[in-house]
C-alpha cells in the first residue's frame, strides 16, 4: 500500500542536494503505491563541517525529518522551502550517509504530516522508521509503551515501532553495548502483522537496517569502481569486506532501483539486512531462537530496462501501458507457443496433477478477477474440468469449501494483494494445488504457490490495470492449452487458438487505431452520470472490466452487466439519456446480443454497440446506434481485443473530465491490507 525507499552512499562523496534528489526520484517511482502523504529523513550537518569537505560519521545529532501531506511534488516543494528557511546547506557533502523515505496510502489515520512517515521514537528522533504493511497488535503495544511513559502523536499503527525500538535500546543499553541489529531483532520479536521496515538512528550513524515479514522489500547494490563496477555480483558475501565505494538502496519494488543498478536481492521473510561500513550482513530471525543465524544470499540481475518506468512520449502511464499491449502480449507469449502446443516451464511438473483435479477454482480481486472470468469459458472447454470463480475476500468471508482435489489458480498483477494472499494461505491449508499467475517476479504470490506462470507484461505503473489484464488472459489461455493438451477431440480447436494467439499482437495494434474515435466518443459522454456495459459469454468479463475502468479512473458510475439478465431488472433503467455499451462481436452468443440490441432500441436506449469489423448493419440495421468495429479474432480471445477500446474510452473520459489518470482518488496500486 505504501512505498518505502532508502539510499546509502559509502566511500563516495555525495552532496545533500544529490541525496535529496535520489530520495525524491525513488518516491516518484513508488508514488503509484500511495500518494496521500510522504516524508524523508537525512542527516544534519556535522557541526564544524566546511561545505566542500565530506563530513565524517558522528553519533547523536538528530536527523533532519520532513513530512508533508499530498503528493510527492508537495513534499519536494516544502523540503526546499524549509531548507531555505532553516539555512540548511544543500552543498554539504557526505562521504557516507544513510537516508530513508516513504510515500503513504493511509490505513490508520487521515493523511496529515503527523501521520506521515518516517515515524519517530519521540524527541531527538532517536529511531526513525518507514513502514509498508500493517501492525495488527499495535494497540496492545501502544498501551504497554504508554504505561512506560511514551506519548503518541500520530494515529498510525507504525508509531509503535520506533517507540518500541527506543524502549528496547534503552533497556539493552543499560546492560552494555547493543548493536542496531539486536535492537531490531527484539522489535521484530514483538510485532505481529505484515510489514517491510527500514530503520535509521543517530545512535548508529551511517547504518541502515531493513527487515520484512509479508510485504516485499528489495536491496539494490551499485558498486562504483573496481572489478565489479557495473557488473553483476555473485553474492552478498562479496560486499561484506571489500570496502569499495558503493551505493545501496532499499525499495518496496524494483521500479525505484532500476535507474541505479541491476544488482538486487529480494529480501525474504524474517531476514534482517544490516548495512554498516559499506558491508551488508543478513540475519535470519527465528522466534524460538535467541540468536539469529547469519545467511548468505546470491544477488539477482534485474531484467528490466529504465524505459519501462518512464512515460516516454506519453502523457500518462495508463496511456503508455494501453498502447504497449501489442508488445506486452508478445512478451507474455515469447518462447511459449509451439506449432501444436504451448510450453510453460513453471508448470511442467504439475500439469498431470492439474488434469486430475476435481475442479479448478480461479481466485483474484478486481481486474485480476475479471481476467480469470474471461478465462473461465475456455478453461472449461479445453480441459473439461469444472471451473468456479472466487473473489478472494468473499472466499475468505464465507470460508468457502476448498478441497485437496482442487487446483486453485491465483491471479494477481502485483502478487502482493492481501486478500489474494490470505486466500492462498487458506487454499494451502486445505491442501489444494496452488498455481500463481502474476506479473511480479519474486512476489509473495510467486514464492508461496506450488507453481505458476509469470505473465511478463513488464512493469505496470498506472494504478488502473490495463496491459496486465490482457496478458493475464493470454497466460491463462496458455495454461488451458497446456492442461488440455492430452485431449484428442479438441486438437483442431487448440491449433486454431494457438494461431489466434500468434496474431493477437497485430490485432491489438489494429484496434489501437480506434484511439481518436474513442476520444471523440468520450467527449460525447463527459457529462453522463452513468454508463452501462452489457456483455455475455466470453465477453461478460469485458463488460465488468470496461465498467471497472470507467468508474475507477473517470470517476463515473458504471456497471458491467450480464446481457442475459437485462430483462430481470436493468431494463427499467433504459431511457434516451443513459448511455449503454453492448458488446456484440461474433461468437455463439451473437444472435442473442442482436435481440438484446433490438429490445433496447425499442425502449429508445442510447446505444453504443461494439461489433466485429463489417457487422455494423447486422447489429444495428436502423443505423440509430453508435458502432465501434473491432478486428475479429478467435472467439475465446476476443475479450483481449474488445477491452482495448474500453480502456481507451476510460482513459480519454478521465482526461476530459479533468481527473488524475495514473493516481485515481482513494486508490493504490497494490492493496496490501485487507
Ligand atoms: C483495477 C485494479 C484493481 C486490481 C486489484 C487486484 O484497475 O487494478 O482492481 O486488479 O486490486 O490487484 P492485483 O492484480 O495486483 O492482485
Amino acid at each position: 500500500m505504501c512505498g518505502i525507499f532508502a539510499y546509502l552512499n559509502y566511500n563516495v562523496s555525495r552532496e545533500r542536494r544529490y541525496i535529496l534528489e535520489v530520495l525524491f526520484n525513488g518516491l516518484r517511482r513508488l508514488e503509484y503505491r500511495g500518494y496521500d502523504s510522504s516524508g524523508i529523513a537525512l542527516d544534519a550537518d556535522f557541526p564544524s563541517c566546511a561545505s566542500s569537505a565530506p563530513a565524517p560519521a558522528y553519533a547523536g545529532a538528530p536527523p533532519l525529518v520532513f513530512r508533508q501531506e499530498g503528493k510527492i511534488e508537495s513534499l519536494v516543494r516544502s523540503v526546499y522551502s524549509e531548507v531555505d528557511e532553516k539555512d540548511v546547506n544543500l552543498d554539504t557533502a557526505f562521504n557516507v550517509h544513510a537516508a530513508i523515505a516513504h510515500t503513504r496510502w493511509a490505513t490508520h489515520g487521515v493523511p496529515a504530516p503527523r501521520n506521515s512517515h518516517p515515524q519517530s521514537s519521540g524527541a531527538g528522533d532517536e529511531f526513525l522508521v518507514v513502514h509498508n504493511g500493517i501492525i495488527t497488535n499495535y494497540e496492545v503495544l501502544k498501551e504497554t509503551l504508554i504505561r512506560h511513559g511514551f506519548t503518541f502523536e500520530s494515529d498510525t499503527d507504525t508509531e509503535v515501532i520506533p517507540k518500541l525500538a527506543k524502549f528496547v535500546f534503552d533497556k539493552l543499553h543499560d546492560e552494555g553495548d547493543v548493536t542496531f541489529s539486536q535492537v531490531v531483532m527484539e522489535v521484530m520479536r514483538q510485532l505481529e502483522g505484515a510489514y517491510a521496515l527500514i530503520f535509521k538512528s543517530p545512535h548508529y550513524p551511517n547504518e541502515l537496517i531493513a527487515c520484512k515479514r509479508g510485504s516485499t522489500l528489495i536491496l539494490g547494490v551499485n558498486e562504483l569502481s573496481g572489478q565489479n563496477s557495473g557488473k553483476p555480483f555473485q553474492d552478498v558475501k562479496a560486499l561484506t569486506t571489500n570496502g569499495k565505494p558503493k551505493e545501496l538502496f532499499f525499495s518496496s519494488d524494483l521500479c525505484a532501483i532500476v535507474e541505479h543498478t541491476k544488482n538486487y536481492l529480494a529480501i525474504e521473510d524474517n531476514e534482517i539486512v544490516h548495512i554498516k561500513d559499506g558491508s551488508v550482513s543478513i540475519l535470519k530471525f527465528d522466534h524460538d531462537k535467541e540468536k539469529p543465524a547469519s545467511v548468505q544470499r546470491a544477488l539477482s540481475v534485474l531484467e528490466m530496462e529504465v524505459e519501462q518506468i518512464k512515460k516516454g512520449s506519453y502523457d500518462h502511464f495508463m496511456q503508455k501501458e494501453i498502447h504497449e499491449q501489442p508488445h506486452s502480449l508478445t512478451t507474455t507469449m515469447r518462447g511459449r507457443l509451439k506449432d501444436s502446443g504451448v510450453l510453460l516451464g513453471g508448470l511442467k511438473e504439475h500439469i498431470k496433477t492439474i488434469r486430475r483435479s476435481r475442479r479448478v477454482v480461479f481466485i483474484g480481486c478486481g481486474t485480476s478477477y475479471n481476467a480469470a472470468l474471461a478465462a473461465r469459458p475456455f478453461m472449461e472447454e479445453l480441459t473439461g474440468i469444472p471451473v468456479t470463480m472466487e473473489v478472494a475476500s468473499d472466499l475468505l468471508d464465507r470460508q468457502g469449501p476448498i478441497y485437496r482435489e482442487d487446483t486453485a489458480v491465483f491471479v494477481s498483477q502485483s502478487g502482493e494483494t492481501a486478500d489474494t494472499l490470505l486466500a492462498l494461505d487458506y487454499a494451502l491449508e486445505n491442501g489444494a494445488l496452488c498455481v500463481g499467475i502474476t506479473n511480479t517476479v519474486g512476489s509473495t504470490l510467486s514464492r508461496r504457490t506450488h507453481c505458476g506462470v509469470h505473465i511478463n507484461a513488464g512493469c505496470e505503473i498506472g494504478v488502473a490495470s490495463t496491459k496486465a489484464y490482457t496478458s493475464q488472459i493470454v497466460a491463462m489461455a496458455m495454461l488451458a492449452l497446456a492442461v488440455g493438451s492430452d485431449q484428442i477431440s479438441t486438437q483442431a480447436r487448440r491449433e486454431a487458438i494457438i494461431s489466434g494467439l500468434s496474431s493477437l499482437p497485430s490485432n491489438a495494434s489494429e484496434v489501437l487505431k480506434l484511439d481518436a474515435e474513442m476520444k471523440e466518443l468520450a467527449s460525447s459522454l463527459i457529462d453522463s452520470e452513468s454508463l452501462l456495459v452489457f456483455g455475455r459469454g466470453y465477453n461478460y468479463a469485458t463488460a465488468l472490466e470496461g465498467a471497472l475502468k470507467v468508474k475507477e479512473v473517470a470517476l463515473m458510475h458504471s456497471e458491467g452487466m450480464l446481457a442475459g439478465e437485462m430483462k430481470h431488472g436493468p431494463l427499467a433503467l433504459v431511457d434516451e439519456n443513459l448511455p449503454i455499451i453492448v458488446i456484440a462481436t461474433r461468437d455463439a452468443c451473437f444472435s442473442k446480443q442482436q435481440s438484446v440490441i433490438q429490445q433496447l432500441l425499442s425502449r429508445k436506449g442510447r446505444l453504443i454497440v461494439m461489433c466485429s469489423e463489417g457487422d455494423a448493419s447486422a447489429v444495428c440495421p436502423s443505423g440509430s446506434c453508435r458502432v465501434i468495429e473491432v478486428p475479429d479474432v478467435a472467439d475465446c480471445l476476443q475479450p483481449v481485443i474488445n477491452i482495448i477500446p474500453l480502456q481507451l474510452l476510460a482513459y480519454h473520459l478521465t482526461v476530459l473530465r479533468g481527473f488524475d489518470v495514473d493516481q485515481p482518488r482513494n486508490l493504490a496500486k497494490s492493496v496490501t491490507t485487507q
